[in-house]
């Protein structure tokens, strides 16, 4: 490939995404390699932006320029954000929310969290191995346990660093982990960084995962089948009673992550076991986030005594790393206990939902897979269309982030709809109209897509 001159560098850029966009398969082509690297005294002069990595970048940013609209990314919000918000002063209906059970901004939640900070202070110091424990901790995960209907649980600081502690520190070398194609990054994070060997299946494909297990278990020591409860770009669910069947019958565990099914499936939001009522101790590894309805930050395993023991003074996440904060761990508690006592918070989603998901479909709209639950995307198919499709949401009231390649295939392109309990059928009526009145004109008037594309 020729030399980029910084001139021309911005041009090649956006032709080297132009054809990863038409042609989806192939990766964005690294940057060609550029200048040599000078000296500046003994330091050398590093600039990040030529790295191959920052290429990826610029999709996003050359989508958005290219349209001549704002980076639909990092919008900055000034309050807290629910079933509305405010982006820039501007108050708009919020579609962009984990907090699916509107628990944000409880009152109990919040003085929970104040009380907390009264009493402990802001951080708990050091690792609580090392340094001890609060009480609020062993709260929070004896009612963790008590949720899933299991014996034990540890809460780490974050969501993502559980997944990549457990899995990377359980799994070794000599052995198998068998995922969904969709699973989150942190547990392709934690895959990689025990060195077992991985494969992915199909979204959703139990016989291609019974086919994993069955071709490669035996020359494995170990070997873990991972999927998400609810998961959090297509919103729908796997068959647990299935893979139960299948981790009995090859020797496998079976790890369940419910970062987006916990106090969403469920009668009284216990996630996918009480969903599909199967017995919580047939799940050998359960996983969870404190961010999405226990609006908190963090992340926890619930599982046997033993297993829990086990991370407890092996899990490099848990032993080397600071205990949750006390009013992180208290609005986690706290959120349970809103949680339990509330139920019409889980029907409410569940039932908006539901209607959402109809509604789009009346609508002629692709919502995928998704079972109507919290998560539904509405597929559009192009990244740059899906982009100006948010942009103009946003200037009619409507905060809805869109989800382009590389997050996905670019054919997948979509906005991703987090519905919670808070939604009004008026709110999900408007942006649903909105969408179906934008979307054609977008793709009828597509100058600026076809431009994009060169075609
Ligand atoms: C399925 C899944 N697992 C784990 C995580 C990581 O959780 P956290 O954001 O709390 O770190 C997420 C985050 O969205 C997720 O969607």
């Amino acid at each position: 490939m020729a030399d980029e001159s910084p001139t021309n560098e911005a041009q090649a850029t956006v032709d080297r995404i132009r054809r990863a966009l038409i042609h989806p398969s192939t990766n964005v082509e690294p940057a060609p390699a550029r200048r040599e690297v000078t000296a500046v005294g003994d330091r050398p002069n590093i600039d990040f932006g030529a790295l191959p990595e920052y290429e990826l970048l610029k999709i996003h940013k050359a989508a958005g320029d290219l349209a001549g609209i704002e980076n639909p990314f990092y919008r900055l919000h000034d309050g807290l954000a629910a079933d509305t918000t405010s982006v820039a002063g501007h108050a708009v209906v919020n579609f962009s929310s984990y907090d699916y059970l509107g628990l944000n901004g409880h009152p109990e939640i919040t003085t929970a969290a104040k009380q907390a900070i009264d009493r402990y202070g802001t951080t708990v110091s050091a690792s609580r191995l090392t340094a001890g424990e609060r009480q609020i901790h062993r709260d929070l995960e004896a009612a963790l346990a008590g949720l899933h209907g299991v014996e034990d649980a540890v809460t780490f600081v974050s969501g993502h660093a559980t997944n990549v502690s457990v899995i990377g520190g359980l799994l070794g070398a000599d052995d198998l982990i068998v995922t969904d194609s969709l699973i989150h990054n942190s547990v392709v994070e934690g895959a990689k960084l025990s060195g077992a060997k991985r494969i992915l299946c199909p979204h959703g494909d139990i016989e291609a995962i019974e086919r994993a297990l069955r071709l490669n278990r035996r020359r494995h020591r170990r070997a873990v089948i991972i999927v998400e409860g609810l998961y959090s770009m297509d919103g729908d669910m796997p068959e647990i009673g299935a893979l139960v069947r299948l981790k009995r019958r090859y020797d496998a565990w079976l790890m369940v992550d419910e970062a987006h099914s916990l106090g969403v499936l469920g009668r009284s939001g216990r996630g996918i076991a009480e969903e599909q009522d199967v017995d919580p101790t047939d799940i050998d590894i359960w996983m969870g986030t404190l961010s999405k309805t226990l609006v908190s930050t963090g992340g926890y395993i619930a599982g046997s005594r033993k297993l829990i023991e086990l991370l407890k003074y092996t899990s490099p996440g848990f032993v080397y790393s600071v205990g949750v904060a006390p009013a992180v761990a208290a609005a986690a508690h706290a959120a349970i206990a809103v949680l339990q006592r509330e139920p019409w918070r889980m029907q409410k989603l569940r039932q908006n939902g539901q209607h959402f998901t109809t509604a789009a479909k009346a609508r002629g709209l692709d919502t995928g897979a998704s079972i109507g639950a919290s998560v539904v995307p509405i597929v559009v198919g192009s990244s740059p269309t899906t982009v100006i499709l948010s942009h103009r949401l946003l200037s009619r009231g409507y905060n809805v982030v869109p989800i382009i390649f590389p997050g996905v295939a670019e054919n997948q392109s979509r906005l991703r709809f987090f519905i919670t309990c808070r939604h009004s059928v008026e709110q999900m009526t408007g942006v649903l109209d909105a969408v179906a009145d934008e979307l054609p004109a977008i793709r009828q008037a597509p100058s600026f897509v076809s431009a994009f594309l060169g075609r």
